[in-house]
């Protein structure tokens, strides 16, 4: 998840019973829903840790003092961690892939929808990417529909966003763990175009 999380009031009626649903780690204590889970599928584990950046977000706790303390527990149990960091700035988001090279499997970042090409393996063996990127329409402004973002951008009156429908993007990354220690053996972006495809 992330800043969106709480956007549709409908989301409290059932936080905190979906446990494939996870939101930034770094909300306030008996905020709803949890920051982490661990996936399991194929008789393979991997625990997923979302995060928010503070850049440009709201003011959460510090995800870098969050990330110690979740990823110090995860770790007694579970070799292959994956962290999603929610956060807008390249800064704190290489700052984190750096604060947990050899701790975790893989750092990835999210929310700015557009996919960075920076997709490497740290020093000690953790997987790297600035930002996935996104799924969705590639005809809007991400990921919505365009008029009314242009138009809030000429007239700064409020408008009202709507998903953006037309031709699909899919972007993510693929990643290959060694299931022993928990480090990461390749990681490739994946950039996926509706009408023609690129997986570089
Ligand atoms: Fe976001």
């Amino acid at each position: 998840m992330g800043n969106h999380t709480w956007d549709n009031k409908e989301i409290f009626d059932f936080i905190d019973d979906e446990a494939r649903m996870v939101r930034p780690a770094n909300y306030p204590p008996g905020t709803p829903g949890q920051g982490y889970t661990v996936i399991k599928a194929n008789g393979k584990e991997l625990a997923l840790v979302n995060l928010m950046g503070r850049t440009f977000l709201p003011p959460l706790e510090d995800p870098f003092r969050m990330a110690d303390e979740i990823v110090g527990s995860l770790s007694k149990k579970t070799k292959c961690i994956l962290v999603d960091f929610h956060a807008e700035a390249t800064s704190e988001k290489i700052a984190m892939g750096w604060h947990l090279d050899g701790r975790v499997s893989l750092v990835v970042g999210t929310h700015t929808h557009v996919q960075s090409n920076d997709d490497t393996i740290l020093p000690q063996g953790t997987a790297y990417l600035t930002d996935a990127g996104m799924v969705g329409s590639r005809e809007g402004i991400l990921g919505m529909e365009r008029t009314a973002v242009l138009r809030k951008f000429t007239t700064q009156l409020p408008v009202r966003f709507q998903v953006c429908e037309g031709k699909w993007q899919f972007h993510g990354c693929f990643v290959e763990l060694d299931e022993s220690t928990g480090r990461a053996k390749s990681i490739q972006k994946i950039r996926l175009l509706e009408d023609e495809w690129i997986m570089s």
